[in-house]
């Protein structure tokens, strides 16, 4: 990779994926694009930023046009609990945009890197150690549209040759920029919580495991693939990818090792359950280790210790 193209920069992952490219490929080699105007945080400015809706065709033409990228990285997109309160919105944005995406990578020959998610599962998938490859039935809107897009990057690899990789993000903890509208949002908001309040009222229930990571891991690991020995990959969309498995007890015990007197209760959101409910509780990441070396660093204790430090100077 020298010179690249992110889309939703202004999204949780993007908002750290910017500075984290450009300290490794140059300020002026890496787009931010986002449909807002500006981007959200400091730590994004200081390199070329443009506002790009993925669902104009056209003026994403333009913009590969003239900026020439080697790579784009696809993060634009609509999470699950927002999707399924808007699936037609999910639809457009998450296929239709992404396929547009696709479609400019093909024809401006780039790399694409696409982020699915343990979303791409469903409730008749093996829940315990998810295999790398096994059933992929999801029930959200959300779900539907990251297996049509695992599909579609393998279909443009064998069809085109186009060099299409991807990971199955679990939930992704971070400080830079709150995720929206996702199920596994919990497990930020209850750090803001537990130092502002001291107390955290969950809307997913007590013995609800979901695979997590924290985002410096799933930067590494994204540059990581997309370095890759491309003769190395077996599969390409997309690689399971975690750092750990908890439950709402178990990131609320790791928070009362720095805050004792934290309080955590319940007030379930059906919605949020189900799709939480239909996910795997831990995935194998055995073909992402074999193939590229994926190796995260954070556990649950060694994240809560950085996640409450460096929330604590920001709030
Ligand atoms: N973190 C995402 C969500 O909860 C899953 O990919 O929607």
């Amino acid at each position: 990779m020298k010179r690249i193209l992110v889309t939703g920069s202004n999204g949780q992952i993007g908002a750290e994926l910017i500075p984290h490219l450009r300290k490794l490929y140059g300020a002026e080699n890496v787009l931010a694009t986002d449909l807002q105007p500006k981007p959200l945080t400091a730590a994004s400015e200081g390199g070329p930023y443009q506002t790009l809706d993925v669902l104009d065709a056209g003026a994403f033409s333009e913009t590969l046009k003239r900026f020439r990228p080697d790579t784009i990285f696809h993060m634009a997109g609509v999470l699950s609990a927002k999707g399924e309160a808007n699936p037609k919105l999910a639809w457009d944005v998450n296929v239709t945009g992404s396929y547009v995406a696709l479609e400019l990578a093909r024809e401006y020959k780039t790399s694409f890197f696409f982020p699915s998610s343990i979303a791409a599962f469903g409730p008749s998938t093996p829940h315990a150690n998810t295999p790398q490859d096994t059933i992929q039935r999801p029930s959200t809107m959300y779900g539907v549209a990251k297996v049509t897009m695992e599909l579609l990057c393998d279909y443009y690899h064998l069809k085109y040759g186009l060099d299409t990789r991807g990971v199955r993000f679990p939930g992704l903890i971070s400080y830079a920029a709150l995720p929206g509208g996702g199920t596994t949002d919990y497990a930020v908001h209850i750090y803001y919580e537990a130092l502002k309040t001291g107390r955290y009222t969950s809307y997913i229930g007590k013995g609800t495991f979901m695979d997590m990571m924290y985002m410096p891991d799933a930067l590494d690991a994204v540059v990581k693939l997309m370095e890759a020995d491309p003769a190395k990959l077996v599969h390409r969309n997309s690689f399971n990818i975690t750092a750990m498995s908890f439950d709402p007890e178990g990131i609320a015990a790791s928070i009362r090792k720095h805050i004792p007197g934290f309080a955590i209760s319940y007030d379930v959101d059906p919605m949020r359950q189900a799709i939480a409910d239909s996910w795997p509780d831990s995935l194998d990441c055995s073909a992402a280790r074999d193939e590229w070396g994926f190796e995260p660093k954070y556990d649950l204790d060694r994240m809560t210790a950085d996640m409450l430090a460096r929330l604590k100077e920001r709030i």
